[in-house]
C-alpha cells in the first residue's frame, strides 16, 4: 500500500517531457499542450492523471475545464461541445452589424461562447441564450455570470418568451452542422466525447438551420440578421434555405481558418 506522501513525492515532469509524451501518442499540438497542461498548476500525481486523459483522446479543454476563445476563458466541459477557433469569424461577423443595446439571442449556445463574445465587442446589449442541453445551459449560465441574460432550455424557439417574438436584432446559430454521414469520420476526440446531438446535422447537415430560418422571420425584428456558420460545401444550400424562408441572404468566408458564415436578413 502506497503512503500517500508517496504520490505528493512523484516529481513533476518538465514541459519538454510532457512534450515527448504527447507527440509520442500522437497529439499534434503536442508543445502547446504540454505548456497548458503544466500551466495548468496541477500537483505532480493530478498532472499525470492528465496527461493520462489527454493520451486516451480526452478532448484538451475538457481536461483543463477551460477553453480561449476570442481572448476569453470559458469554462467547458464534458458533455458539452467545445467551442472551436473558427467560430471567432462568426462572432465579428456579427459585431459588424450589430448595434449597441441590441437584442441578442445565442441559439444553440452550448457553453454560450458566441453570446458572451459578442457581448465584449458590442455594449449593452440584451443578451438571451438557450440549448437543448441543460449540461450546456448550465456552462453558460457560468460564463455569462457577469452579464444580465436570459437563459432558457429546449428545442430552438419554443423554451423562449413570447415577448421576444419579432424583436430579436441579432440571432447568432452556431447549430450542429456535420451531415450524419459523415459524423463517423470525425476526429475521435469529437465523436466520442461531443455529445450527438451537438455534431449531427441531419441527411445534409442542414436540418437545424432549415428549422431555424423556417421560423426566424417570426422571430427578428425588421431588418434583423440571423448567422449560420457552415461548411463551404454547404454554403449555397444554406444561402437557398434562407431565401425559401423569405429572407435576403448573403455569405462571407475566411479561408485561412476554413470559416464561412451565411447570413439571413429580415426585410425592414
Ligand atoms: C455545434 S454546437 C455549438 C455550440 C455553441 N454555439 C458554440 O459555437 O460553441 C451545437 C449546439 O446545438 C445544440 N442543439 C442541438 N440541437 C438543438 C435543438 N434542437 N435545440 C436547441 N439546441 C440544440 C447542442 O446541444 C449544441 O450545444
Amino acid at each position: 500500500m502506497p503512503h500517500p506522501q508517496d504520490a505528493a513525492a512523484l516529481p513533476r515532469p518538465t514541459e519538454a517531457e510532457l512534450t515527448v509524451r504527447l507527440r509520442a501518442a500522437g497529439c499534434v499540438f503536442a508543445e502547446d499542450e504540454a505548456r497548458l497542461l503544466a500551466g495548468s498548476g496541477a500537483a505532480a500525481d493530478a498532472l499525470a492523471g492528465m496527461v493520462d486523459q489527454r493520451i486516451a483522446g480526452i478532448p484538451l479543454e475538457h481536461i483543463l475545464g477551460w477553453v480561449d476563445f476570442c481572448g476569453l476563458r470559458l469554462a467547458v466541459g464534458p458533455g458539452v461541445f467545445v467551442p472551436r477557433q473558427r467560430s471567432a469569424f462568426l462572432v465579428e461577423c456579427a459585431a459588424g452589424l450589430t448595434a449597441p443595446g441590441a437584442t441578442v439571442l445565442d441559439l444553440c449556445c452550448g457553453c454560450g461562447a458566441l453570446g458572451v463574445a459578442l457581448a465584449h465587442r458590442v455594449a449593452d446589449l440584451r443578451l438571451h441564450a438557450s440549448d437543448i442541453s441543460g449540461a450546456a445551459v448550465d456552462l453558460a449560465r457560468r460564463n455569462l455570470a457577469a452579464l444580465d441574460v436570459g437563459l432558457y432550455t429546449g428545442d430552438l424557439f419554443d423554451p423562449l418568451p413570447v415577448a421576444l417574438r419579432g424583436r430579436i436584432e441579432m440571432l447568432l446559430c452556431n447549430t450542429p452542422y456535420v451531415p450524419t454521414a459523415r459524423v463517423a469520420s470525425l476526429p475521435p476526440e469529437a465523436r466520442e466525447h461531443e455529445p450527438l446531438i451537438s455534431l449531427d446535422g441531419g441527411w445534409d447537415g442542414l436540418e437545424l438551420q432549415r428549422r431555424v430560418a423556417r421560423r426566424a422571420p417570426e422571430w427578428l425584428a425588421p431588418g434583423g440578421h440571423v448567422l449560420f456558420e457552415v461548411g463551404e460545401d454547404q454554403e449555397q444550400d444554406c444561402l437557398r434555405l434562407l431565401r425559401d424562408a423569405g429572407l435576403r441572404a448573403s455569405s462571407r468566408s475566411r479561408g485561412d481558418i476554413g470559416a464561412t458564415v451565411v447570413i439571413g436578413t429580415a426585410e425592414g
